[in-house]
């Protein structure tokens, strides 16, 4: 164990000595006054702030509230990041008690440092289906939000690089989609896991229902197929501060990036148009108030929870809501906070009969240190890829379903599908028992209908806000999630699992000749989130009632103000966002310049 840890003190040390512009402290900050100001260094922000400071006579500044990224272990070693939620690294939200979760409040884990989210994920890189873009481009009535149109910020974000175990990945992808000169990198798994190929072999025995897909990611993403990950060659997370605030960036000596800074509000700086580019907030620790500002632009990139938060602490949002909570209401903005998207999920879970699952890890810290040696000498071994399993599912349910018949399709078309599956060759959640091995199959619904709000708490801009995702509050969603369920039954039904599967294990042993009232209750009691909080601050046309933002990303009727992160989307895509997270991001940088061109 000695051994362990000086080879970890050694593995992080050096990287901490070579950042240049990373600010620890608020003081040492150059100037006061800035071209433009990126808030949260997370998935989008650190985008932003890579690509305006490509420009060398652009200054920029990143307030970011978390610590840097560096050095912490589990944000760098891919099956260690589920221990992310619920530590130093996460704002630790909850949500409120949700109604169709039978009354529960469940944990809501949002990135709490350098990268944000992306530096908490699963790391699961899936674009969404064509139609998911389409339908972007035509609810905002911008062309340029096409599928077609932004394959370019696909290829700006994506460098493809070979898995870390170097295995061949013929038949596992389609290179004609990828791209090698974008700055985050995408991989393959990099270590074989025991339900492979039986999830393979699933696609050749109910080829019908789970065709094999051998690309993802290529606008079509219906079937099973190969997962694609934020992981590079070398089996470490790839997030947006490993990348695009890389050693070759970090450097510009026009880009300062300061941590441990939460800003509380934006200040009005000019009445008429509304106009904001002074930004309040705390730093290091200390109670005392600081302010900043833009001289072009303030790019509001702190998340589907921060950026609402935000607007609302800044008088942003609807006038009466503000005044109840004794917010001096200055821009009437009704949407702001609204909409909330999330896509909830179900595990189903079986014991097994094998003992290559990674239940024997989980449960034996011997072995786990062995593991992170294998990790620690060449980067190799199972930690180089998440908990989840190497391959993912992506299913429609057919549309004469009674859930659906005579409905709109939930979808945004048909090449796009209403489910993810998410096969773990463990067991998670769930608590591990003392003995066994296990398979979780997880699904989660792509396109709910139900909608959620981010409200302040208080009129204190630190206290958390109240966050509501209305999880199944739409009864379509539960019907839904309980034909997920069967799906999952079906799956497992293929010859391949036969001497596998032993029985379903714990809360779903319910699950056995159950009726659909029973399985809608076991969804009540146990159905989570992906952790995919959308759109509550949502694009729409420009002139439209309704929305926060306009298609290039300015806030409606207030003037010098970006928002550039999830919240933006004005529905879920049919797929884990971070991949559109990034495409918003890289386009956001082009408005930004053309704008100041
Ligand atoms: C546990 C977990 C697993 C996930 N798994 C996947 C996955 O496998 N694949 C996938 O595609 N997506 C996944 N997601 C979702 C995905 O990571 C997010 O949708 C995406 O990263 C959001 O990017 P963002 O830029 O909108 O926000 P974030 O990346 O969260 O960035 C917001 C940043 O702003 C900072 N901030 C917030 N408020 C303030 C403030 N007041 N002052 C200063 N800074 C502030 C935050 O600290 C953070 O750094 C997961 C998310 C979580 C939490
Ligand atoms: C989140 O909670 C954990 C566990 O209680 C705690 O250690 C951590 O400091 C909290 N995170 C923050 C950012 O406060
Ligand atoms: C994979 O190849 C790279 C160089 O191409 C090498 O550094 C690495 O050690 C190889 N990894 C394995 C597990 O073979
Ligand atoms: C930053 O570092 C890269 C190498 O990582 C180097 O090429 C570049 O010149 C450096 N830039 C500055 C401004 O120091
Ligand atoms: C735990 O792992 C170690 C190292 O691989 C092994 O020697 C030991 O037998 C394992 N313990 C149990 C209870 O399986
Ligand atoms: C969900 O439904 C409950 C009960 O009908 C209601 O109290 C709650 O406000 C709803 N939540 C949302 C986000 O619509
Ligand atoms: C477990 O698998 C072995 C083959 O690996 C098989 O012989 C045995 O019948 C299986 N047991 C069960 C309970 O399925
Ligand atoms: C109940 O489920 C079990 C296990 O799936 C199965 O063997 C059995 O035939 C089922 N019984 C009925 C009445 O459907
Ligand atoms: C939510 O989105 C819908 C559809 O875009 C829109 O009509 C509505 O005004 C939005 N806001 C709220 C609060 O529902």
């Amino acid at each position: 164990m000695v051994k362990l840890l000086v080879r970890l003190l050694l593995a992080l040390a050096s990287p901490l000595l070579s950042i240049a512009t990373l600010y620890h402290d608020v003081a040492d900050l150059p100037d006061t006054s800035f071209d433009f100001i990126v808030i949260g260094g997370g998935t989008a922000g650190n985008v932003v702030a890579n690509r305006l400071t490509e420009n060398p006579k652009y200054n920029v500044l990143v307030l970011e509230a978390g610590l840097s990224n560096e050095g912490v272990l589990p944000a760098i070693v891919p099956f260690l990041g589920s221990s992310l939620p619920n530590s130093l690294y996460d704002w630790n939200y909850s949500t409120t008690a949700q109604t169709g979760l039978n009354g529960r409040a469940i944990p809501y884990p949002r990135g709490c440092l350098l990268g944000g989210s992306s530096s908490i994920n699963y790391m699961v890189y899936s674009r969404g289906s064509s139609d998911d873009w389409d339908q972007y481009a035509e609810v905002t009535g911008d062309s340029g939000w096409s599928w077609d149109h932004v394959q370019q910020y696909f290829q700006k974000n994506e460098r493809w690089s070979s898995p870390p175990d170097n295995h061949s990945t013929v038949g596992e992808y389609d290179p004609r989609v990828h791209s090698k000169s974008g700055i985050n990198a995408v991989t393959l798994s990099g270590f074989p896991q025991g339900i492979d190929e039986r999830l393979i072999k699933t696609t050749q025995e109910l080829s019908e229902d789970f065709p094999f897909n051998l690309d993802i990611n290529g606008g079509t993403p219906l079937g099973i197929g190969w997962g694609q990950s934020t992981i590079d060659s070398h089996g470490q997370r790839s997030s947006s501060a490993t990348s695009y605030l890389g050693p070759q960036f970090i450097n510009r000596t026009n880009l300062h990036v300061l941590i441990k800074a939460q800003v509380s509000r934006l200040i009005q700086t000019a009445l008429n148009p509304p106009t904001f580019k002074s930004v309040e907030f705390i730093q290091g620790g200390t109670g005392e108030l600081q302010v900043v500002s833009a001289t072009k632009e303030i790019i509001l990139s702190a998340g589907s929870i921060g950026s609402p938060h935000i607007l609302l602490n800044s008088g942003i949002g609807d006038r009466q809501a503000l005044i109840d909570i004794g917010i001096q209401p200055i821009v009437h903005l009704p949407d702001v906070g609204q909409n909330l998207s999330d896509q909830a999920t179900i595990g189903v879970y079986w014991e097994v009969n094998s003992t290559d699952t990674f239940d024997t890890i989980s449960r034996n810290s011997t072995l786990a240190g062995e593991v992170l040696e294998e990790w620690l000498d060449d980067r190799s071994g199972r930690f180089v890829s998440s908990v989840l399993g190497n391959i993912l599912g992506w299913v429609r349910l057919p549309l004469d379903n009674p859930v659906l018949e005579g409905k709109v399709d939930p979808a945004p078309g048909s090449n796009s599908p209403h489910y993810e599956i998410l096969p773990l060759n463990g067991l998670a959640p769930l608590p591990l028992p003392p003995t066994g091995n296990f398979l979780s199959l997880v699904s989660a619904l792509l396109s709910p209908l139900s909608r959620g709000s981010v409200k302040l708490s208080s009129d204190d801009p630190f206290a958390a806000p109240l966050i509501d995702p209305g999880f199944l509050n739409n009864t379509q969603d539960l019907y839904m999630m309980r034909e997920g369920v069967k799906i999952l039954l079906k799956l497992v039904s293929a010859p391949v699992w036969d001497n596998y599967i032993v029985g379903l294990y714990g809360p779903a042993a319910v699950l056995a000749n159950a009726t659909d009232v029973e399985v809608e209750e076991y969804v009540r009691e146990l159905a989570s989130t992906i952790f995919h909080p959308l759109g509550s601050a949502s694009m729409s046309a420009r002139g439209a009632q309704h929305g926060v933002v306009d298609p290039d990303l300015t806030v409606k009727g207030v003037a010098g103000l970006r928002i550039v992160d999830g919240s933006v989307l004005p529905r879920p895509p049919s797929a884990n966002p971070q991949a559109a997270v990034y495409v918003i991001a890289e386009r956001a940088s082009d408005f930004i310049k053309t704008a100041w061109a």
